[in-house]
């Protein structure tokens, strides 16, 4: 029998698909995909959201270049993906509590929002499903966002690993977004960029979700921890933990996981927030960058 030293998996690739209705252009191997010939402002006839949806499914991230959208329009398509919901630490836009905000203005310097790979929120008992965001205003190059497939960067672990991580829930707090390790810290958030009345007892408390979970529309699985928001292994000590989510955050952020989205001025992106990662490249100081986002109920997530 050949022994092996080391496993080199590597993730399956996604299969094209004939589409009838829209076009679906990849933006790598593993996620991330262009969608054209689809006008969002009007209301979706059924086989075109199938389509959608189906390259949502596949494809994990998809953006629609040139979709002039009102915040109604933002909203309308956004229902498509499930209920609304909101996070707590970002504001809303005057009048539409649903649509929040994401912005940097040209004279920012401080700390730029979701600058490490995450997954939003997932230090909520229910952590969104899916963003529906929307370029409004963004600098003519940089502030690009990377996103990485946590279906690939599972698939690429050797079957023992896999099956040791299967065991294990991650503790996850906003504690360093807006709990007492927030405030330890000395780099802050510019003003206005998050919301500055949360609560860091809501900041602090804990909860555990699976390592590895089941998408509920795909049935595939994925790894589930992220460096905002792990704490520790569910059970272990932070000495024990701290070698594991070392590994795993170096992991997962392998480039062959990953692609990256160039914004333009009304592309509406959508990213599944259960299976990916995704994390706001701060290159572009001295620029404004304007964004919304509509933000899509979850359900606890499970193995
Ligand atoms: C976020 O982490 O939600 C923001 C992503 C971005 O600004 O590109």
């Amino acid at each position: 029998m050949q022994v092996r030293s080391t496993f080199d998996a590597h993730p399956t690739l996604i299969k094209t698909r004939d589409y009838r209705h829209i076009r679906v252009d990849p933006l790598t191997g593993v996620l991330g995909a262009e969608i054209g010939g689809v006008d969002l402002r009007e209301p979706l006839r059924s086989e075109v959201w199938e389509e959608i949806a189906q390259a949502y499914g596949d494809h994990q991230v998809v953006y629609f270049p040139d979709q002039d959208l009102t915040h109604e329009q933002h909203l309308a398509f956004s229902q498509h993906f499930g209920e609304i919901s909101r996070v707590p630490q970002l504001n809303s836009v005057e009048g539409y509590p649903d649509v929040q905000i994401i912005r940097r203005l040209a004279s920012d310097t401080g700390r730029v929002i979701g600058e490490n790979w995450h997954a939003d929120s997932t230090f909520l008992d229910n952590p969104p499903t899916a963003i529906v965001m929307r370029a409004v205003d963004v600098p003519p190059y940089g502030g690009d966002t990377g996103f990485l497939s946590m279906y690939a960067a599972y698939e690429a672990l050797s079957p023992k690993y896999k099956a040791f991580l299967e065991q294990h829930s991650v503790v996850h707090s906003a504690t360093r977004i807006f709990g007492s390790a927030y405030l330890a810290q000395g780099r802050k958030y510019n003003a206005g960029a998050a919301r500055d009345d949360l609560k860091v007892e809501e900041g602090d408390r804990e909860v555990a979700h699976p390592l590895v979970c089941t998408h509920a529309a795909t049935g595939r699985p994925f790894l589930y921890v992220n460096k905002t928001y792990a704490q520790r292994i569910d059970g272990f000590s932070n000495e024990e933990s701290a070698p594991i989510l070392a590994f795993l955050f170096e992991h997962v952020s392998r480039f062959d996981f990953t692609c990256r989205v160039r914004w333009r001025k009304n592309q509406i992106l959508v990213w599944d927030n259960r299976c990916t990662m995704h994390r706001a490249i701060p290159d572009y100081t001295g620029q404004h960058r304007y964004l919304t986002r509509v933000t899509i109920a979850g359900a606890p997530p499970a193995r």
